[in-house]
């Protein structure tokens, strides 16, 4: 009898193991997906976060999977930012999304999801190769600095073969200029610095420099580089060469400040502010990221990984890791004094 019974608990148990693994292979009808922003008041980071809460909505429209996004500040702390993540996997979040406070200590955040098996794409701060190449799920978006920044070199020599006095704005056969830098530790300042300027001499434009420093990507601390410089060297700064346009704006902030309306400032990003002063002429340009390709493929990559599906095909990894957004020169069209131009 005991034998009997015994029987038949191993074929019940083995009947609900059988159950519970048919149920397991049932396609999810829901996705939670942790995001953490290095800082949440980051203009670029804004816009990025805007197209992906919209591309979201989207793809749950579409594909009716729910789609739960948990959007956290890590406020410039990595050790915020290692908590966020902690508390991300406790919740059972099918993928991560990390924009890196410091790209070079992405290890914890790898360490753990490594070990609960979840897949991460990085944004806009790119870890190193080294951290990049420990597990094959793990995947990052953002621009080629390099790229960028022939772009940005590239709308100033374009417009001084074209229009030499409108880059030379004294006459005197050198174009002054002085450089405003995003925070030393990223990737994208010291690349565009150094192929921005590259591009500028490659292309024949007599550049000087005058004075240059590190304002982290932010307006305020623009400003007041440039407001400090506008009084040490009055009268002489021709062309301002930004890492991102909210420098860029921070400068023409200062120049405004100071009444001065002939300098040229070129940014970098596209951003929402950055085309308002593009579009009002007070910036000569911009290398404008597709917003809606970045923001897209964030989504794509991230659900596509989360539910275990294959990875969308329209947005190719490099290495099977790097998506590389593409992106344009804005400039305004100086001979009219009005209106963009795309190329
Ligand atoms: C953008 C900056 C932004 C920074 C944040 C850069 O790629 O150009 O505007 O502040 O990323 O990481």
């Amino acid at each position: 009898m005991r034998g009997k019974k015994l029987l038949l608990l191993v074929g019940l148990t083995l009947i609900l193991t059988a159950c519970q693994g048919s149920q397991k292979e049932e396609p999810k009808t829901s996705i939670r997906i942790g995001i953490s922003l290095y800082r949440g008041d980051d203009t670029f980071i804004n816009n990025i976060r805007s197209v992906v809460e919209e591309k979201a909505k989207e793809y749950e429209r579409e594909s009716g999977i729910k789609v739960t996004l948990d959007i956290q500040d890590a406020k410039g702390s990595q050790n915020t930012q290692n908590s966020q993540v902690e508390r991300f996997i406790a919740l059972g979040c099918d993928v991560l999304c990390i924009n890196p406070v410091d790209r070079m200590d992405a290890s914890l955040i790898i360490d753990r999801a490594m070990t609960a098996g979840v897949p991460v794409v990085f944004f806009n701060r790119q870890p190193v190769e080294e951290d990049m190449n420990r597990w094959d799920r793990l995947y990052y978006i953002g621009v080629d600095a390099r790229e960028t920044a022939v772009l940005q070199g590239r709308m100033v020599v374009d417009l001084y073969r074209k229009q030499p006095d409108a880059v030379d704005r004294n006459g005197d056969g050198v174009v002054s200029y002085v450089l405003l830098e995003g925070e030393s530790s990223h990737q994208d300042s010291l690349i565009r610095t150094e192929w921005s300027i590259q591009t500028l001499k490659d292309g024949g434009v007599p550049i000087e420099k005058i004075t240059g420093g590190i304002a982290n990507w932010e307006r305020s601390q623009a400003s007041a580089l440039m407001e400090q410089w506008l009084l040490a060297c009055p009268d002489i700064i021709e062309l301002v060469v930004s890492n991102n346009d909210d420098m860029a704006l921070g400068a023409i902030d200062a120049l405004e400040r100071a009444g001065i309306a002939d300098v040229n400032v070129i940014g970098i990003d596209g951003t929402t502010p950055g085309m308002e002063a593009l579009k009002s002429g007070k910036l000569l340009g911009t290398v404008s990221a597709n917003k809606e390709l970045y923001g897209s493929a964030i989504v794509g990559l991230a659900v596509s990984c989360g539910l275990g599906e294959e990875l969308p095909e329209e947005y190719p990894l490099e290495e099977g890791t790097y998506y590389w957004t593409p992106q344009e020169i804005l400039v305004r069209d100086s001979a009219q004094g009005e209106g963009i131009e795309e190329n």
